[in-house]
């Protein structure tokens, strides 16, 4: 039997990535000490970034198993050790790139994030139910992404994911996002509060602190798409995302009704006054199919056409096309998927709502982070 190499447990090693950080352990200087020995046994030595790591099972799991495909390793002992506070503010330096603090990564000109914020008149409209089943759409689809519930009143996501309980760790001043077993990182305007229970009323100043140490503080690695979980109406978050995030592009969700659309339309209006582009509508809760002749018969339970009544409105007075994106039918899994924190795209992946919510997802995608669509500062007044 021959010694395993050093070169190959190393190289076993940086296929492993921390599972909050999503970057290899050996590139985070996680990796203290390999000790291989001449009987196939190799003990390492993995630094976690704070005691008590909610991934310390995860990584002493993956660990061995990416030792264990090494030839000529028989038996793999993991010890799990605390980063010094110089460590971390090593670490904390690598993860920034030399960034200075307090840049919001996804604002910069260099960007290749897609930001994509979800917005609606009135709360209760599928709001979250849409933000996080258009992520999970595209997790599938292999892109990297986040999402920023910035809902004051509900911060319903992370439930949603099936991580109403977990809070992000904290390296030094900056925060790792929440990953999900989907691998989409969630960070929720209800994890900062200092504790669960406590009722923050977020506004002004404090909000705007808030919603910047989400895009700022929190390490997003390099993600395709960021999607943000805005509050219902046009409230002081759409303000202060406006400002910060001047790029974003901004869906509106509405449901057939009158009245939804109504509010909807102010929605899409603030954010066009904010310079970022309503890219389009998705009207949920459009129909139910017929439970005797089949989807080919929609019952309107919610009326009908306010979804092409918000993209016509909102064409017009911007003067560039906004296209109704999608209708989303009731369904019943798709309510209990938010409840269990499984989603409609994995839970009931076949039923029609989860296939429109797949195809809403591949169309927004599709449509590329084009210079054209962005707004430079401009305010788009007129057709050309
Ligand atoms: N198309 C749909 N069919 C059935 N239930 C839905 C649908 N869309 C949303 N729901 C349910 O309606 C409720 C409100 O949706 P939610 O996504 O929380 O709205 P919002 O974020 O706009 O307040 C949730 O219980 C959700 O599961
Ligand atoms: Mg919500
Ligand atoms: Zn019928």
């Amino acid at each position: 039997m021959s010694t395993p190499s050093l070169d190959q447990v190393n190289a076993a090693l940086a296929t492993v990535n921390d599972p909050e950080i999503k970057r290899p352990i050996t590139d985070l200087g996680m990796v203290e000490s390999v000790d291989v020995g001449p009987d196939g046994r190799v003990a390492v030595t993995v630094l976690l970034t704070v005691s008590g790591c909610p991934m310390r099972d995860t990584i002493t799991r993956e660990v061995t198993a990416a030792l264990m495909g090494v030839p000529g390793v028989l038996s793999v002992d993991v010890n799990l050790g605390v980063m010094s506070d110089e460590q971390r503010a090593g670490l904390q330096d690598v993860l920034r790139g030399g960034r200075p603090q307090r840049d919001i990564p996804f604002s910069q000109p260099d960007s290749l994030t897609k930001v994509l914020a979800v917005a609606s008149g009135k709360g209760g409209v599928g709001k979250s139910s849409l933000t996080v089943n258009l992520a999970l759409a595209m997790a599938k689809q292999g892109r990297k992404v986040g999402i920023v519930d910035a809902d004051i009143y509900g911060h319903s996501v992370p439930a949603m994911l099936g991580i109403a309980d977990a809070r992000p760790t904290q390296v030094e001043d900056m925060i790792m996002p929440v990953p999900t077993p989907s691998g989409v990182s969630v960070i929720s305007i209800g994890m900062l509060k200092p504790r669960r229970d406590q009722v923050v009323a977020w506004r002004g100043p404090m909000l705007d602190r808030a919603l910047v140490q989400m895009l700022a503080d929190v390490y997003w690695g390099d993600l395709d798409v960021l999607l943000l979980d805005l509050p219902p109406g046009t409230g002081d978050v759409a303000i202060s995302l406006g400002q910060h995030l001047p790029n974003a592009e901004v869906v509106v969700v509405t449901t057939p009704q009158e009245a939804a659309a109504e509010v909807a339309e102010r929605a899409g209006t603030m954010a066009s006054m904010m310079h970022q582009r309503v890219v389009g509508v998705v009207e949920n809760m459009s129909f139910l199919p017929c439970p005797h002749c089949g989807p080919e018969h929609r019952l309107e339970i919610f009326g009908s056409g306010g979804g092409a009544r918000v993209a016509a409105t909102l064409s017009e007075r911007f003067g560039y096309d906004v296209a109704v994106l999608g209708e989303v039918p009731l369904d019943m899994s798709l309510r209990e998927g938010g409840d269990s924190g499984k989603p409609i795209v994995e839970s009931d992946p076949t039923s029609p709502a989860a296939l429109e919510l797949v195809r809403i997802a591949t169309a927004l995608d599709g449509r590329g982070r084009a210079l054209a669509g962005r707004q430079l500062g401009l305010t788009p007044t007129s057709k050309f």
